[in-house]
């Protein structure tokens, strides 16, 4: 092997390393997106060529390696098991704890410090020679799984750090987390797919990290926050570091090697952990990730190890537990709710109640299993709770209020909006309505069809389409593109300039590309990145429809759930028969090929506030049809930032970063070419 091309490999790797960090911790890119790419590019260009050189910490084996049948089991360092912490729920059961400190400390001035308390998972990172070499979950604290690969796919998680003085064999632990923000974005690809979506952060991150296939899990924005630090011998015996004397101290030098690490603080006394506290009790709902307390130590780990622990937790450190987000409440009824793939869900009907500041008046049941697992009744006092902004959940029953009159749901056994039958195969948890011409169905899938990422029809909102669909206009989606002015007229409070505007909105949705409308068509596992690689690859909707199970399935990104699918939706007759009266009707059937030097090529934008002439989805289309992108954050990489009226805090930002700003007109101007 030739010196050169491992001198070479070595350089391409901290190269890309530096710039990981740059971009995911330190949030100050030096090089662009496509720059990055390239190096990474290089970089498996060349491990392709010489598998031999390929390392574990090399940054392309972040994108996630073949499938596991199961996780091997990690025993964790026996000198150091991974205990839990006591909860602390009011300013006394803090006082408590600090007597108790103060005494088992014969009266020694205490430092404290104080840190968020992420509401994630628990895992053990261990680092040989700077090389991150396994991670586990935290399983009962004495052993857990072994989730390396998918604890690689993590891009705060450093793969290697720089060797230091006396730190040839560490371990770290920390909270793996998903950010608020990134599970709002994977429940809303989720419920275009028709998959059940994440209750919350918590159970997203712990279901994310834990896939055989670590290849999902790098597709899922997980992070890791990284709060302890042990240093050993390379026997595992924990060693002390003259860096890392106090946990403050440690924290530090975990930022330093490249961690990210939660907000550290240094109180001096008691007073100051009480000032820390009352601050995040606000501050809390601005992060972009749940926390569920702070968590405060004993700074000197001197004086850590004085205290020790018990066989649960350690006795120098507590957490300070906010009240949850949750409400007592009553529950109305309970009523079965039929969704566009004929999915049942019971959802509350509850006592309207202010969770939080809003009032929540339904709460999903999920399914029957969990209704009798929390044995949940009709007229039964629960507590509920919201976690982040997803739909609030029943969380248990108070049972002392129990009256003896509250009544057992029983799962419809025919469908509430079409009365077909309802069945539950067997092993699954879900029940569904079989009827072909359920009211309820069609009406989520025109719902989901109009919507705005689908066929955008901007005026048939919600209530036309109950309408619609009840008065027998329309059974489906082609239905849409036969309504004229005299069918609409004929509806209820309907003027005629609305049923204009209704007929207007249709019409321009004919010319929306083919992407859209797969999505539209609300195939399942087919979610709106799945229909653009479709209508790309295939250009035309005769090809897609006459695909075969193969050719999808070769498509970089899909897999063969996303190929049956597609196959099977468009072997149903039903199915062929609305795509050519679509046709007929004069819809779009092709995807744009753009002309090969767009005129927008590689352009960043940002839209802000509301425009006038346009929806933000056609403003999108429009700029993304000449090359250009449109970001939802305003970044240095931001090209253009378009404000329209009350636009956000993202015009400011704009000004801050020196990005230059359209106004709606000549915004007009650019996508016209002029
Ligand atoms: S320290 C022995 N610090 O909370 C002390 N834990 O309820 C070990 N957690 O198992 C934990 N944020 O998974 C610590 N800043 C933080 C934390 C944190 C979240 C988790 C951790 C622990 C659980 C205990």
């Amino acid at each position: 092997m030739a010196d050169s091309t491992i001198k070479k490999l070595n350089r391409l790797k901290s190269e890309i390393r530096r710039h990981e960090r740059l971009y995911y911790i330190e949030n100050s890119p030096e090089i662009s997106d496509a720059q990055f790419d390239a190096l990474m590019r290089e970089l498996i260009e060349i491990e392709r060529e010489h598998p031999e050189l390929v390392t574990s910490d090399s940054p392309s084996q972040r994108i996630g390696g073949e499938p596991a049948t199961e996780f091997a089991t990690v025993i964790h360092n026996p000198n150091a098991p991974m205990l839990s912490l006591e909860n602390s729920y009011n300013m006394d059961d803090l006082d408590k704890f600090h007597e108790r400190v103060t005494k088992n400390l014969a009266g020694e001035q205490v430092e404290y410090t104080t840190e968020q308390k992420i509401d994630g998972l628990g895992v053990s990172l261990v680092y040989s020679d700077g090389v991150f070499v396994q991670g586990s979950t935290r399983g009962d604290g004495v052993t857990g799984e072994d989730v390396t690969a998918n604890l690689k796919t993590i891009r705060t998680l450093p793969l290697k750090v720089d060797q230091a003085d006396g730190l040839d064999r560490f371990e770290v632990r920390g909270e793996v987390y998903m950010p608020r923000d990134a599970l709002e974005r994977i429940n809303a690809k989720r419920s275009g797919e028709a998959l059940p979506l994440f209750a919350n952060p918590r159970n997203c991150a712990a279901g994310s990290l834990r896939l055989l296939d670590s290849r999902i899990t790098a597709s899922r924005p997980l992070e890791i926050m990284i709060y302890t630090l042990i240093v050993t011998d390379r026997a595992g015996t924990p060693i002390n570091h003259p860096l890392a004397k106090t946990h403050y101290d440690s924290a530090k030098l975990l930022d330093d090697l490249g961690f990210s690490t939660p907000d550290v603080r240094l109180c001096n006394g008691i007073e100051e952990v009480r000032r820390v506290i009352v601050e995040y009790e606000t501050k809390r709902s601005q992060l972009k990730y749940d926390i569920d307390g702070l968590v405060v130590k004993v700074n000197s780990l001197r004086q850590q190890a004085e205290l020790g622990s018990t066989s649960k937790f350690p006795r120098w450190a507590i957490a300070y537990k906010y009240p949850a987000q949750q409400a007592v409440t009553k529950i109305l009824d309970i009523r079965a709710q039929v969704g566009r793939t004929g999915a049942i869900t019971p959802v509350a009907i509850l006592e309207p109640v202010e969770v939080s500041g809003s009032t929540v008046s339904r709460a999903t049941l999920h399914n029957e299993d969990e209704i009798a697992r929390k044995d949940i009744r009709i007229g039964d006092t629960v507590f509920i709770e919201r976690c982040g902004d997803v739909i609030p959940k029943v969380v248990k029953v108070v049972e002392s209020k129990r009256t003896g009159r509250e009544k057992i749901f029983q799962m419809p056994s025919s469908c509430p909006s079409c009365g077909a039958r309802i069945y539950r195969p067997e092993g699954e948890a879900v029940a569904r309505c079989v009827g072909v011409a359920c009211g309820a169905q069609i009406r989520e899938k025109l719902r989901h069809f109009t919507s705005r990422n689908a066929m955008d029809i901007d005026n048939l909102g919600p209530a036309l389409i109950d309408q619609l669909v009840s008065s027998g206009l329309v059974r489906d989606f082609a239905d849409i593109y036969y309504l004229d002015g005299s069918k609409l007229a004929g509806l209820e409070r309907m003027a005629e300039k609305s049923a204009e505007n209704v007929i207007n909105a249709i019409e321009s949705s004919k010319t929306r590309p083919l992407s859209r409308l797969v999505f539209a068509l609300g195939i399942r596992h087919v979610g709106a990145r799945a229909a653009v690689l479709l209508a790309q690859n295939f250009n035309s909707m005769d090809a897609l429809m006459n695909s075969r199970v193969e050719q999808i399935e070769k498509i970089h990104e899909l897999g063969p759930s996303v190929a049956a699918s597609v196959v099977n939706f468009f072997s149903q007759e039903s199915s062929r028969d609305i795509i050519a009266r679509l046709k007929k009707a004069g819809v779009n059937m092709t995807e744009q090929t753009a002309p090969v030097d767009k005129a927008l090529q590689g352009k960043q934008f940002v839209i802000t506030g509301t425009l006038k002439s346009m929806t933000r989805a056609q403003v999108k289309d429009r700029i993304e049809s000449l090359g250009g992108r449109v970001t939802s954050a305003v970044t240095k990489k931001t090209d253009y930032v378009v404000v329209g009226a009350e636009p956000g805090s993202k015009a400011a930002k704009a000004e801050e970063l020196d990005i230059t700003t359209l106004d709606e007109e000549q915004l007009g101007k650019i996508l016209d070419g002029l």
